[in-house]
């Protein structure tokens, strides 16, 4: 039995709905997990990665691109933009070049706070919060459709004063239309200053369309958060109000990538980094 799983069997359905492992259903961020190779997850999140794959054989490569996005967008924010903070909805489980380790590693007085709902991802919390000296961590267990509640706890680490990256990395398709994704991102982007940035990447319904659609209903079927794919537009629709960097909302491979072969890597993801003046 893995760590994992023995939490689940001694969770204490005492604490309250939102900390039970529930392992009969998938869970995104289990799911994101297995097709990263991990071991934090169960049967049912495998049996949900497994279709996905069935559906869409790209989407390993396409996870892990958007990892090398992540990071890529946290060390340009470290290195070139001189952020200092950083705001990371929607963690995941813990994979290599976690936003900290990158950011702190281009300055180790960086502040990072990392939000989601998962109970598995809060058992890794601790193992997370492992700072630099100069730097500070901090994990919140909340609901990114709570924006303001996020934003109070939020603030016990980071300075609202000053600049922030917001980061919505593989989140927001988690996130239905129903729930306002929109207004959710401009309530966080309004209460930071200018000088702040946003990086967003987000599962695409436009890049081998045909493929993530069926990928999307195999899922939504098995999984305990539906996903709703969004197109070019619509992510892009996401940066209003905000300078796009360049290259905009691209293929999250293409973001400034490293080498000519990371750029070639398959991902059905869009992303971009956006300044807020
Ligand atoms: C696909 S994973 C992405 C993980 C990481 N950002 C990455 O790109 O590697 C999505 C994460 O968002 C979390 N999540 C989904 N909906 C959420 C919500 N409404 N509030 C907080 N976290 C949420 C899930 O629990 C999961 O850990």
């Amino acid at each position: 039995m893995s760590g994992t799983e023995q939490a689940a069997a001694q969770d204490n359905p005492d604490d309250g709905a939102r900390r039970v492992i529930d392992t009969s259903v998938a869970h995104s961020a289990r799911v994101h997990d297995y097709w990263l190779g991990g071991k934090d997850n169960f049967a049912a999140d495998r049996a949900a990665g497994d279709a996905v794959i069935q559906a869409y054989p790209g989407i390993v490569a396409s996870v892990r691109a958007n990892r090398a996005f992540l990071a890529r967008a946290v060390r340009f924010l470290a290195a070139e933009a001189g952020i200092r903070q950083f705001l990371d909805i929607g963690t995941g489980i813990p994979a290599s070049n976690n936003t900290h380790e990158v950011a702190q590693s281009v300055a180790p007085g960086c502040r990072v706070v990392y939000v989601d709902y998962d109970p598995v991802v809060l058992l890794h919390a601790q193992a997370l919060l492992t700072s630099s000296a100069q730097g500070a961590l901090d994990y919140i267990d909340a609901d990114l459709r709570d924006p303001e509640k996020l934003l109070a706890q939020a603030a016990r680490t980071l300075d609202f004063s000053r600049p922030v990256a917001v980061m919505l990395i593989a989140i927001m398709h988690l996130i239905g239309d129903q729930d306002d994704p929109g207004g959710i991102i401009k309530q966080l982007m309004a209460a930071v200053p200018a000088g702040s940035y946003l990086a967003l990447s987000q599962v695409a319904s436009d890049i081998e369309a045909e493929q993530m659609a069926e990928a999307a209903r195999r899922y939504n079927r098995l999984a305990r958060e539906t996903q709703r794919h969004r197109s070019h537009a619509e992510v892009t629709h996401f940066f209003d109000g905000l300078e796009l960097l360049d290259p905009g909302v691209v293929p999250v491979p293409r973001w400034r990538p490293a080498s000519e072969l990371e750029a070639k890597a398959r991902s059905a993801m869009w992303g971009g980094v956006a300044l807020k003046r």
